[in-house]
């Protein structure tokens, strides 16, 4: 869907008081995306090409920069003390554009109905005041003084009203210079002015989260959207040689970071750990920007005999960088010489440390080769290794 006359403005610039939490409600994030880069994810595939403008506060004004960064999204700028001052702030920020409409929208509401978004666009086709999402009420409603109800209300006629609520950008902007008081939304900006506000029906997930108990209730749905993570496959393969000269004492290889006695010893340039070798590079696979080789050369002198877990630790934070989680790693290493399965559950425990993640997603399987070419000549050990790792679907977030 497209539209030229709207600009979208991301209400995020109030403190979320009501919910006991160190960052603001749009900061939190679940499965590692926030509140905030939720709404912006939404409108943008909804929405192709809409300049939307985040109204922000002192507190996140880096990270929202950041994010604006990240989706191309105009500079944020901050708001005011009042959600009815944030959005005039950002009603005057946009006003270079001259849109014939505003969508406005409270970040703190996190999953937005598609089709809510459609029914708003088409109004700005129309000529309107100013068209929000409601929900009929099916409870009764009461008055109540503490703990005891008052009296009765009736429920006909009354609903709950929502955001996002698509308003004409003129109007809005005159009537809140107008009104010095408190709005608490944008509707009732219209409608104190008498003016038609038009009703359309809203999705009872767009709850607003106010307090904590609003996000547990809505943390399920926010987590099951799958539909912005995919899984990806990266595979590592290593190799290295046995020094097969004689009467070196004190022999010991180093697989999986475990140091393993050994007739003979492995050649390499860094600590020739074929099996952390292979995973830095199956990670890396996925993480895509080279490869073991190209980030640490052999050529520099400063990873000669270098603890390979270094290797592994730096391709964990690239892929943390992309807010990727390993799913499972999946590992055979080739030898004739030593017996895998003594040192497995040990390889496992250091690398699950390594990689901060739990030792049941690792798997280390050994294999002979039975005697046959040269790993059953013993000249050398194999590791192959698939990393399946959980990543943003790139195209579901640009
Ligand atoms: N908002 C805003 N500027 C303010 C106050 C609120 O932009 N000065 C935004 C919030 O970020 C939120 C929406 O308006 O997206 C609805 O406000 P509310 O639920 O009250 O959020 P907070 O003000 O953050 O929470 P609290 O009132 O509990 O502090
Ligand atoms: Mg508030």
């Amino acid at each position: 869907m497209i539209s030229n006359n709207v600009v979208l403005i991301l209400l995020a610039g109030g403190k979320g008081t009501r919910v006991n939490k160190k960052t603001t409600k749009q900061m939190i994030s679940v499965k590692n995306i926030t509140i905030l880069e939720m709404n912006i994810i939404k409108f943008k595939k909804q929405i192709r090409n809409i300049s939307i403008q985040i109204v922000t506060n002192n507190q996140d004004f880096l990270k929202v920069s950041n994010l604006c960064r990240k989706y191309s999204l105009l500079n944020p700028i901050l708001g005011g003390d009042e959600r009815h001052k944030s959005t005039y702030n950002g009603l005057k920020a946009v006003e270079h554009f001259e849109p014939k409409y505003v969508l406005i929208h409270d970040t703190a509401r996190p999953i937005i109905s598609s089709n809510v978004i459609k029914k708003l666009i088409s109004y700005s086709k129309k000529e309107v005041f100013c068209v929000v999402p409601v929900l009929k009420i099916n409870d009764a409603i009461r008055t109540i003084t503490t703990n005891t109800l008052k009296s009765t209300i009736d429920k006909k006629n009354k609903v709950l009203v929502q955001t996002p609520q698509l308003c004409n950008f003129k109007i809005l902007k005159k009537l809140l210079e107008k009104n010095k008081k408190k709005f608490e939304d944008e509707s009732s900006v219209f409608l104190n002015n008498s003016l038609k506000v038009i009703a359309i029906e809203g999705d009872p997930l767009t709850l607003k989260i106010t307090y904590e108990k609003d996000l547990n209730l809505l943390e399920p749905h926010l987590s099951r959207n799958k539909s912005t993570y995919i899984t990806k496959i990266g595979n590592g393969f290593d190799i290295h040689r046995f020094d097969n000269r004689k009467n070196i004492k004190n022999n010991f290889i180093i697989i999986g970071g475990i140091k393993i006695k050994n007739p003979k010893r492995l050649i390499g340039h860094s600590d020739s750990d074929v099996l952390l070798h292979a995973i830095t590079d199956s990670i890396l696979g996925v993480v895509n920007k080279g490869d073991i080789g190209s980030i640490f050369p052999p050529s520099e002198k400063k990873w000669q005999n270098a603890d390979s877990s270094i290797f592994l630790k730096h391709a964990s934070k690239l892929l943390q960088k992309i807010h990727g989680t390993i799913n499972n790693i999946d590992a055979i290493i080739v030898c004739e010489t030593p017996k895998i399965l003594d040192y497995s559950k040990q390889m496992q425990e250091n690398i699950a440390k390594i990689l901060k993640i739990n030792e049941q997603k690792i798997s280390i399987k050994g294999k002979t080769s039975e005697s046959i070419g040269f790993i059953g000549r013993q000249e050398g050990i194999v590791a192959m290794v698939s990393t399946a790792i959980q990543v943003r679907d790139k195209h579901f977030s640009e």
